[in-house]
């Protein structure tokens, strides 16, 4: 058995804004966010909500139901950092109050750094299969009000515990990568929002996969009659199907039945948008907690971007029994109980600026889940538990 996910646990935050009042606010046919793009509603995190209070309250669910002693490290993958030096990493560890022997490290290579940890966590595992490894990818995207980017913006985070004997999928022990130097999407260290450079960064994501799955072909010997679903990194959900389309035109993938392996990984990421280094992941959560059909046995290919750019395609098998673990009922009532917001509302929101004089400051209590980010004190960050 090859090591891999034991058990997948997603959080998203308690306000969304529907992009039919978006566009209707910024005077664009709605269809456009709604076919054009694939998405239909942005997950809005409040003020007092952060990567770090989410990443924590994806990993609770995990930590009550496993314990915590056998983690070696918790890795928190974002490019959302919270701070230049203190990883986040350290923020959850302490909410979670997880034991002084777990390291805890934080990661970025903008969308794909969760990955980089997934194998990371294998590698270890695999030399010590009675220990385990924590990953929570967390991050919340924003760009400029108006800004094209603006309808794919979202937030959540999946938290993974990583094991020599997953319950979940066993990940493949081979891969294709493909890495460049590329400004397609960047957030420089002065600014709140990123930068975007779309239509670009969506040639680079399909060139990339093209090199990616040559790789990974060769490594791996396998073609796509390997695979029964597939699941992308989605900075908007219609990207899986520029990429299935752009994998018929180039390696000669079939056209019959492209849709019926992506369409169960899309749901989650449509109503949440862009969750950067979570959203292969939220995909991938989505698969497995929504497809009628018992994928037990079923090869899943998997591609994971990070503008930038680090790029992979990789593949995992659906352990049988993966469901008993799954969180579905708890993730559709998350994602069905959230605060509907106006335009207005969700413009308040996001013009809130973060305090920057490091002095006293309380936040203002909104709906979270079990943490909130609850002021700054002393140019220190204070969360509390509810
Ligand atoms: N009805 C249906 N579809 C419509 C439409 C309408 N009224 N109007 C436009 N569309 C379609 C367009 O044809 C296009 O589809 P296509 O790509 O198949 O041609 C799609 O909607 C988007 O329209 P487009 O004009 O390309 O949008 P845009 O230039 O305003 O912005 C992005 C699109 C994706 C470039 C922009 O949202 C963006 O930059 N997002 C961020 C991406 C990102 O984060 N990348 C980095 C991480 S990987």
């Amino acid at each position: 058995m090859n090591p891999g996910i034991d058990r997948l646990s997603f959080y998203c935050p308690a306000y969304a804004l529907d992009l039919r009042r978006l566009a209707e606010a910024r005077g664009v046919d709605p269809d456009k966010y709604l076919s054009g793009l694939g998405q239909e509603t942005m997950a809005v995190a409040p003020p007092d909500e952060d990567i770090v209070t989410m990443a924590a309250s994806a990993a609770l669910p995990i930590v009550e139901a496993d314990g915590a002693d056998d983690f070696d490290w918790i890795l928190v993958a974002t490019e959302t950092g919270v701070d230049q030096s203190k990883a986040a990493a350290t923020f959850v560890h302490g909410l979670l109050e997880l034991p002084s022997t777990c390291s805890a490290l934080e990661l970025k290579q903008a969308c794909y750094s969760a990955t980089a940890a997934l194998h990371m966590a294998c590698a270890w595992v695999a030399a010590r299969p009675d220990r385990a490894v924590l990953i929570v990818a967390s991050d919340i995207a924003r760009y400029e009000l108006c800004n094209p980017g603006e309808p794919t913006q979202g937030a959540g985070a999946v938290a993974m515990r990583i094991t020599a004997r997953p319950r979940v999928l066993e990940i493949d022990p081979f891969r294709g990568v493909h890495a460049d130097d590329v400004f397609d999407f960047w957030r420089p260290n002065y600014r709140e929002e990123a930068l975007v450079d779309g239509q670009y960064s969506t040639r680079m994501y399909l060139a990339a996969l093209t090199a990616a799955w040559e790789r990974y072909g060769a490594a791996s010997g396998l073609d796509w009659t390997a695979f029964r679903r597939q699941c992308f990194h989605l900075p908007f959900t219609r990207m899986a199907e520029k990429a299935m389309l752009h994998l018929q035109r180039t390696a000669r993938w079939p056209s019959e039945g492209f849709r019926d392996r992506i369409a169960d990984g899309l749901a989650y990421n449509r109503h949440t948008g862009n969750t950067y280094a979570a959203s292969l992941y939220e995909s991938l959560t989505c698969l497995l907690e929504t497809a009628a059909e018992d994928l037990a046995g079923a090869r899943v290919g998997l591609f994971s971007y990070g503008s930038g750019c680090t790029a992979e395609f990789f593949s995992g098998v659906v352990r049988p029994g993966y469901r008993e673990v799954l969180r579905a009922e708890a993730h559709r009532r998350q994602l069905a109980d959230r605060v509907a917001l106006d335009y207005r509302q969700y413009e308040d929101i996001v013009r809130l600026p973060l305090p920057k004089d490091g002095g006293e400051h309380v936040f203002a209590q909104y709906r979270t889940g079990p943490f909130r980010f609850a002021g700054l004190s002393q140019h220190k960050r204070v969360y509390e538990r509810l």
